[in-house]
């Protein structure tokens, strides 16, 4: 077995990665979120629970594996803490198996309102952010005047680098973009030592940490956030986010050098949501649309925003297989696709005269984009007897999943076919 297992989001994010992380913590020692923060929203529903993350990473309700948030999240303390308490709450314990990259950045109340102020002045080509401060406080990084969670329990370094980027980003939202920014710095540094505080029992070199991990052969589950069109080398630039979400990612976010194999699953839903701006080429915007957005709850974790549906896209699949070295796929939701009497799934893009199986980069060819579609039968509702295992399922199901197989050349070995950890089928290929 390959101990070393990466999920990343193939569409646009909301495929259903928490879920599957879940899943497959069962067999895991560790569970590492790797990058992007709390615009990251991940559901898990297992013994007549739910729960709803952003920051955690899905590992947190297991009682044997350690969850890791890696050194390429970014982090709001604030929002941190509260799901800590949350999750303690809700698993009713005080030991939290949790343990939190010294390296990881730290979103400051700055950043929340700079993405504000971006956000306004982005007009057409905004990505329709979640107003969590994930833009600034990478750039900041980039910038080199970020704040680390190891800075927070550390004050003489902590005041010398808040002062840099208190005042840059300050200086940007009321000159710049002409917004109110009313706390001191002194009140941000007393606040954000406290955090530090609250959190210090969790902060350490995670790096270390997994490195013993890896000499110890322990399985490692990475978690990732987002999907690959909103990745921010791969996806529809600028409409996507600020970190990369292909699995490449995992070991720049979380410091574990491999050199070898690893199981890299992509995680695609029957169909296609999108919650913000950027060209859709199979966006339904009819009465199908709304029907499968009803039926399929599509409305964000994070912000409750209405998430835009379509057709499943094999163009975007095919980018995910080839920029993230998919090993296998996870088909999520074909429940809410059943009881539809003709499905659509677009294979390729009419670009003007122009036919084309991969993803554009261009902004104007997308936005010009028609679906070219291939229509497959549906399937009837599932019952019971249909998902004991993958031979059972509807005929026209497993004809729809071996179509997008041959179309991206790449296996689906998992297809979730409902919400609760066990309504998900492993098939033996
Ligand atoms: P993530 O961000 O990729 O973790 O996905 P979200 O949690 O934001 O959104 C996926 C939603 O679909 C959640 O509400 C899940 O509980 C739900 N979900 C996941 N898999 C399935 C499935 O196979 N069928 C149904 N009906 N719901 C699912
Ligand atoms: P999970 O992990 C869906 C989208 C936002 C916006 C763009 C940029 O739950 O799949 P940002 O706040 O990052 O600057 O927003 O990215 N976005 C997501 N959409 N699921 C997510 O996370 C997302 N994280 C960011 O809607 O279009
Ligand atoms: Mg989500």
């Amino acid at each position: 077995m390959n101990n070393i297992t990466v999920i990343v989001g193939s569409q646009w994010g909301d495929e259903g990665k928490g879920k599957i992380t879940d899943y497959l913590t069962q067999t895991s020692d560790y569970v590492v979120r790797f990058h992007g923060g709390n615009n990251a929203g991940h559901t898990i529903m297992t013994n007549g629970k739910t729960y709803k993350l952003h920051l955690l990473p899905s590992g947190i309700i297991s009682p044997s594996a350690i969850s890791i948030i890696g050194n390429g999240v970014v982090i709001d303390p604030a929002v941190l803490i509260n799901e800590i308490k949350q999750i303690k709450e809700q698993q009713n314990t005080n030991n939290l198996q949790l343990k939190i990259s010294q390296r990881a950045h730290v979103i400051m109340p700055y950043h929340i309102d700079m993405d504000e102020g971006l956000e306004k002045s982005q007009g057409k080509l905004s990505a329709g952010s979640t107003k969590r401060g994930i833009a600034p406080v990478y750039a900041d990084k980039c910038y080199r005047h970020g704040i680390r969670m190891g800075d927070l329990l550390s004050p003489q370094i902590f005041k010398e680098k808040l002062t840099r980027s208190y005042n840059f980003n300050t200086q940007i939202i009321t000159k710049i973009f002409r917004l109110p920014f009313t706390s001191t710095i002194e009140e941000i540094y007393q606040q954000y030592l406290e955090y530090g505080k609250q959190l210090a029992e969790y902060i350490t070199d995670t790096e270390i940490i997994l490195h013993e991990a890896k000499i110890q052969n322990k399985n490692i589950l990475f978690e990732g956030a987002q999907g690959m069109s909103l990745d921010l080398d791969h996806g529809m630039y600028p409409h996507g986010t600020s970190s990369n979400n292909v699995a490449g990612y995992f070991e720049v976010g979380s410091g574990l050098g491999l050199n070898k194999e690893s199981r890299r699953i992509g995680i695609a839903k029957a169909y296609v949501s999108r919650v913000g701006n950027s060209p859709f080429v199979t966006e339904l915007t009819d009465k199908a649309g709304d029907a499968i957005r009803e039926k399929g709850h599509e409305y964000g974790t994070t912000t409750g925003r209405p998430r835009r549906v379509g057709w499943l896209d094999l163009v975007q699949l095919r980018q995910a297989v080839r920029t993230s070295g998919l090993s296998e796929i996870t088909l999520t939701k074909v429940d809410i696709l059943a009881g539809i009497e003709e499905l659509k799934v677009c294979d390729a893009y009419q670009v003007g005269e122009k036919i084309t199986h991969e993803m554009p980069d261009g902004l104007e060819e997308l936005r010009i984009a028609q679906p070219i579609y291939k229509t497959l039968p549906g399937w009837k509702q599932l019952q019971a007897n249909d998902i004991t295992n993958y031979e059972a399922l509807p005929y026209n199901l497993k004809s729809y999943i071996e179509y997008i197989e041959s179309r991206i050349n790449c296996p689906i070995k998992i297809i979730s076919v409902g919400p609760e950890r066990q309504q998900t089928i492993i098939r033996s290929l």
